[in-house]
């Protein structure tokens, strides 16, 4: 992956749009760009974004606010490629833990966080509204350290 700029955004919303149920807006994305955030991006040899992760760190924490893989590149180990190598900068970086929110009715992102070493450590409940209704979040954390992991 490399870094994420501005003149990523639009094929970025473009996936977001493409393949998440709450779509973050154009500005969601350019406020972590400018907060300095790590945002990645996944591209084709020929320069075409296919996915992307955003990771928030606060002191020795991080939160993982987004990930994404363009429709039809899904299912061929790109997800976890980049939860892998995002968690490699958090790593760098000596934090501690990485936490996330998710949708409890994402069983895909759900099953790959599980992979990748994260497990559950709590819920909100109806923490997703919209018009259709609510829906809690599952709360979920990975250890970076071997003694803390889980
Ligand atoms: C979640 C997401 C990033 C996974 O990316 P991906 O490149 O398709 O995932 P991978 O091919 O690396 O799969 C890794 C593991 O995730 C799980 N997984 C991925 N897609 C799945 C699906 N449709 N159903 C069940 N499990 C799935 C599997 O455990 C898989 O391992 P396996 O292939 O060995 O069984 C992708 O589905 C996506 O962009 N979804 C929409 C956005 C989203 O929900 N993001 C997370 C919340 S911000």
């Amino acid at each position: 992956m490399r870094a994420m700029t501005q003149a990523d955004v639009d094929a970025v919303l473009a996936i977001e749009q493409a393949v998440q149920r709450f779509p973050w807006t154009r500005g969601n994305f350019i406020d972590v760009l400018e907060s300095g955030y790590v945002c990645r991006v996944n591209e084709t040899d020929s320069g075409e974004i296919r996915g992307y992760a955003i990771l928030m760190m606060a002191a020795d924490e991080a939160e993982l606010l987004s990930i994404g893989v363009a429709q039809a590149e899904q299912r061929k180990g790109l997800g976890r490629a980049m939860l892998g190598e995002i968690l490699g900068a958090a790593r760098e970086r000596n934090l501690q833990r990485v936490f996330l929110e998710v949708h409890s009715s994402n069983v895909a992102a759900i099953a790959l966080y599980r992979s990748a070493g994260f497990s559950e450590i709590g819920a909100r409940r109806d923490y997703y509204r919209n018009a259709d209704g609510c829906e809690d979040a599952l709360v979920m954390a990975c250890g970076l350290k071997d003694e803390s992991n889980g």
